[in-house]
């Protein structure tokens, strides 16, 4: 009886854990769609920021919406590793657990804590400066230099400036490594945890997971290269 309402709860937890992870992919993919903006036109890079930036649905709705979904995200995950961990009191070294488990799935926690240490370090980049100007000082023109209107907005020179150290560019392409096996992995993983992957739709599911899997972060990686080596003042 015991066992079945711990199995129960496991899968309830499984199922949010697939359900933020659903969330989170979006907004990989809205997010690298901006940022390529970057790559293809400069103003047309900064007019969405400016208006993602500013935009109080955007602000006011979606934004706490992502970051609850973040941070759901990593507690669940911790909660069901230990959870794990504790089911096989016999560690995995004694297991065998290679024989049916990949080696990714067993590390998702290790990939999925380097993710969560890239995004302090990013946060700390962007997000904290972003809302440092809006909201503590107040400046939501998005002007280079406030007060003057031709001066332009600031969101491409601030986002070049950030990929001129090599240091920063090396740390964010191993995140981005990592975060390619995290949803080489969460992908499939998480259709399967939503009922959604059958004997039908398993290789399609299989072939489109590890598409979008390292389609994503190679982009993310091409941008902060392209980046680093364009800046030129
Ligand atoms: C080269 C790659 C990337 C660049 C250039 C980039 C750029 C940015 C910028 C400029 C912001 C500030 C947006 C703002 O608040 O106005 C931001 C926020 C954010 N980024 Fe990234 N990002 C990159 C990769 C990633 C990756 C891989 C993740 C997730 C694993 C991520 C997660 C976030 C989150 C959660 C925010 C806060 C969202 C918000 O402000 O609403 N970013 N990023």
């Amino acid at each position: 009886m015991a066992k079945t309402t711990f199995r129960k709860s496991s899968v309830g937890k499984k199922v949010l854990m697939a359900l933020t992870g659903f969330f989170l992919m979006f907004f990989l993919l809205q997010h690298l769609t901006i940022n390529m903006l970057s790559v293809i036109s400069p103003d047309m890079f900064n007019d969405v920021s400016h208006f993602m930036g500013t935009n109080p649905i955007v602000q006011i709705a979606l934004q706490p919406v992502l970051m609850f979904a973040v941070i759901f995200h990593f507690i669940m995950g911790i909660v069901l590793d230990l959870q794990n961990r504790k089911a096989r009191p016999v560690g995995y070294a004694n297991n065998n657990a290679g024989a049916n488990t990949s080696w990714m799935s067993r590390n998702m926690i290790i990939s999925g804590l380097v993710i969560l240490a890239f995004l302090v370090l990013h946060f700390i980049d962007f997000w904290i400066p972003e809302m440092n100007v809006k909201y503590i000082q107040g400046d939501m023109s998005g002007l280079l230099e406030p007060g003057v209107a031709d001066s332009g907005y600031r969101y491409f020179e601030e986002l070049q400036h950030k990929f001129v150290s090599p240091i920063r560019v090396g740390a964010y392409v191993i995140a981005f490594v990592l975060l390619a096996l995290h949803l080489q992995h969460g992908f499939a993983s998480a259709f399967q945890s939503v009922g959604a992957r059958t004997n039908n739709n398993k290789t399609a599911l299989q072939k489109f997971g590890n598409i979008f899997a390292f389609a994503v972060p190679l982009g993310f990686i091409a941008i902060a290269l392209f980046h680093h080596f364009t800046y030129s003042h």
